[in-house]
């Protein structure tokens, strides 16, 4: 999406951190942000220290996990700004350092609800509206570099299945919207310096409200040292404009994705020769001319 200036954005968990850096970016960039947050002082805190660009920009409170609350969300937005061309469903918590078996159900429910739920609540919210509209648009999904691999040094198998499911969600979206002139991306980043070690400050009430999620705290020095956000934000705005699907931000973890690929080739490998072993035919898809 090349010609981006006066057009309207969402941005969900805009006030902190990637959120923050992706409305910047497109503020700088001529772009009518709705910036979304749970947080309400943090959003407007946020929104006063874009004054300067001169971009417009307003601030809506609301729970991306909820979808009544961000229907209503959208109607705001809309009667506000009109139609919505560029949607960045990037609001997440983060889920890391806890065995698997030891992750209480609040917390499955909390980390599916935002990280997951939240990313097809803003499809189903704004897609129909996007498709109908007409006028062109582009979606940004936030997952991770958690989304490409599971990392063994930092328990990120719960995080990583939220992230997996974004990374899935953009792959089919831009296969069925590729006729509808919107464009999508997938953001998988790995360490970027924000907010994201605190993310228990932001559990709605309705999955037990605010609270200290102490095996979150080593993400604060994990991150500290990665890209600041506003890095990141400019990254993205160039992928929307170069119609970009994987927007990654670190080239380092190569190595990690490259080792899950080559485990999933050898396994391949094994299920030829299993094949070979049962004497027939791989197996085929059939076409729907074939049915
Ligand atoms: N920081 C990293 O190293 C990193 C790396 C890869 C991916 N990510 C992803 O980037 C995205 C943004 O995270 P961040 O690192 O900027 O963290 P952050 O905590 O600084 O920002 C996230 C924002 O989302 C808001 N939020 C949380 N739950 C919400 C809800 N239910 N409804 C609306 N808003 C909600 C928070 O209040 C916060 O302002 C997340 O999806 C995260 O998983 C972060």
């Amino acid at each position: 999406m090349k010609d981006i200036k006066g057009k309207t954005a969402y941005v969900s968990g805009a006030a902190s951190g990637i959120g923050f850096g992706i409305t910047t970016a497109l503020v700088k960039a001529g772009v009518n942000v709705a910036m979304v947050d749970i947080r309400k002082d943090a959003l407007e805190e946020a929104r006063a220290r874009l004054h300067n660009l001169g971009g417009q920009t307003e601030a809506f409170v609301s729970d991306v996990s909820d979808a009544q609350v961000l229907k209503e969300t959208a109607d705001e937005i809309e009667r506000r700004f009109g139609p919505l061309h560029i949607l960045c469903n990037n609001a997440g918590v983060a889920m890391l350092g806890t065995p698997l078996d030891e992750i209480t159900q609040a917390d499955w429910n909390w980390v599916i609800d935002v990280n997951i739920k939240g990313a097809i609540n803003g499809v189903s919210t704004f897609v129909p509206r996007m498709k109908a509209h007409g006028q062109g648009g582009h979606i940004v999904n936030t997952a991770s570099i958690a989304g490409l691999q599971v990392n063994q040094n930092f328990r990120t198998g719960a995080y990583s299945l939220t992230k997996y499911a974004v990374v899935a969600l953009s792959e089919g979206l831009e296969q069925e919207l590729a006729g509808h002139n919107i464009g999508v991306s997938v953001l998988c980043p790995a360490a970027v310096d924000t907010g994201i070690h605190l993310s228990a400050r932001s559990r709605p009430d309705r999955l037990g409200g605010a609270f200290e999620r102490k095996a979150d705290h080593f993400m604060g020095y994990l991150i500290k040292d990665g890209l600041k956000p506003e890095q990141v934000g400019a990254r993205v705005v160039k992928a929307i404009q170069e119609d970009e699907f994987y927007i990654l931000t670190h080239s380092s973890p190569r190595e990690w994705v490259e080792k899950r690929f080559t485990r999933i080739m050898e396994a391949f490998d094994r299920a030829e020769a299993f094949e070979k072993e049962l004497g027939i035919e791989p197996w085929k898809l059939r076409t729907t001319a074939e049915k």
